[in-house]
């Protein structure tokens, strides 16, 4: 059969398929990457069915973390509190507010607190909003950092001061890896962990500590250094640590 075209033509139509399919797969890539909620993410602020408010729990009224995330220092997982930790205080303060329905569509009474009928005792629970979850294949573990002196503050941003809470940092793999490659950019006394007002300059201006070479450390680099040698820390950076 007769060549029609001349020989140099023939890969041409190749060449063009393959940079229309790279230039495809890249544009793909790039929109699922920008259009997922893994780029939008921070800022994310749902709604939440109670206008709970971390600004005037901890900071006003001095609620530490733990007393309603109550797990979080010993399990992988922190947990959201149970109706009955606010009932605790709510059966008294603010009985009637209209913010507080659905915690009292919760423990089954009505606006007066008097038991619903049919209610009470197995009320429904309160369908908080989810703010931060890690995608499925990867392994993370609340309790192994804030026992190793690492604070909510450096993966939650100041939840002391949020009204509302929203999703602060990325939390992509690049933010869990530049900290396991330099704890010592955060690392606190464990006492400080759940304090989100902690200072290094400040504590270390009040307490003295001294490092192996007898001299006062003053900055937190050097302080997170210090505790790093001293707890042994070495957070890892093999992929089977946090994708198992
Ligand atoms: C009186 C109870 C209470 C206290 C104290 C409290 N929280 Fe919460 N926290 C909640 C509730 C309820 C939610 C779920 C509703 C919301 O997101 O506002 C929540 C949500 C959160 C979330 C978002 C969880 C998600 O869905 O991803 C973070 C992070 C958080 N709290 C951190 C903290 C930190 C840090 C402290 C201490 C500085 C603290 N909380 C103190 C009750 C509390
Ligand atoms: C240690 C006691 C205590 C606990 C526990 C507590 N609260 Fe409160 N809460 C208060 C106080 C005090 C106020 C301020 C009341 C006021 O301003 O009249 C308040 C105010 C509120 C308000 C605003 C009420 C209004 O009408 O302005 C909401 C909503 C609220 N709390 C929700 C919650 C939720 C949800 C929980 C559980 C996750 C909770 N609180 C746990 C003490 C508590
Ligand atoms: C090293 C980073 C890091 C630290 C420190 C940290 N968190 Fe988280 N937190 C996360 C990640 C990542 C998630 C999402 C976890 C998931 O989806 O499994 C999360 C989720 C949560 C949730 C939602 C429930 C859950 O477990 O998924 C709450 C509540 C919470 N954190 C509270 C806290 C509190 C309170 C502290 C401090 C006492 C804290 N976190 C410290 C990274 C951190
Ligand atoms: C601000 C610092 C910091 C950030 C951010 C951080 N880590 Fe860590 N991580 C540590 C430290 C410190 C340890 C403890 C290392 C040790 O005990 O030697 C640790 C330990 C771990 C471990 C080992 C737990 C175990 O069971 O042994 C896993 C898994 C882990 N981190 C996953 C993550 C993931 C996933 C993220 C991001 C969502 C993350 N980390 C973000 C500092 C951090
Ligand atoms: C300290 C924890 C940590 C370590 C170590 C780690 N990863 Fe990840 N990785 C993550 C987190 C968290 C995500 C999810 C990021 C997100 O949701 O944006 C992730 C996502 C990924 C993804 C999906 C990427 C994407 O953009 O969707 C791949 C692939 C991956 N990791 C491979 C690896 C490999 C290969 C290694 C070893 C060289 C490794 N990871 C080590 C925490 C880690």
């Amino acid at each position: 059969m007769a060549n029609f075209f001349p020989r140099w033509t023939n890969p041409l139509p190749l060449k063009i398929a393959v940079c229309l399919g790279v230039l495809g797969a890249a544009v793909v890539a790039g929109f699922a990457y920008y259009a997922t909620p893994k780029a939008q993410r921070v800022g994310y602020q749902p709604s939440q069915p109670i206008p709970y408010d971390h600004a005037l729990h901890v900071e006003q009224l001095g609620l530490d973390c733990r007393y309603c995330h109550s797990f979080v220092e010993s399990s992988g997982h922190a947990n959201i509190p149970a109706a009955n930790v606010c009932w605790n205080c709510h059966q008294h303060v603010a009985k009637g507010s209209p913010k507080l329905a659905a915690l009292r569509s919760a423990v089954g009474v009505d606006v007066d607190h008097i038991a619903l009928e049919g209610v009470a005792g197995e009320g429904h629970s309160i369908e908080w909003i989810r703010v931060h979850r890690a995608p499925d294949y990867v392994y993370f573990n609340h309790s192994a950092h804030v026992n190793r002196g690492v604070s909510c503050v450096s993966c939650h941003g100041k939840v002391n001061e949020m009204k509302v809470v929203y999703h602060a940092k990325s939390h992509s793999m690049g933010f869990c890896l530049d900290c396991h490659r330099e704890p010592e950019k955060h690392l606190r006394p464990l006492e400080e962990v759940y304090n989100m007002n902690y200072n290094a300059e400040e504590y270390l201006a009040q307490n003295l500590i001294e490092g192996a070479d007898g001299e006062r450390i003053t900055t937190q680099i050097d302080f997170g250094r210090h505790l790093k040698a001293h707890w042994n820390i070495n957070p890892k950076e093999s992929c089977s640590t946090c994708h198992r």
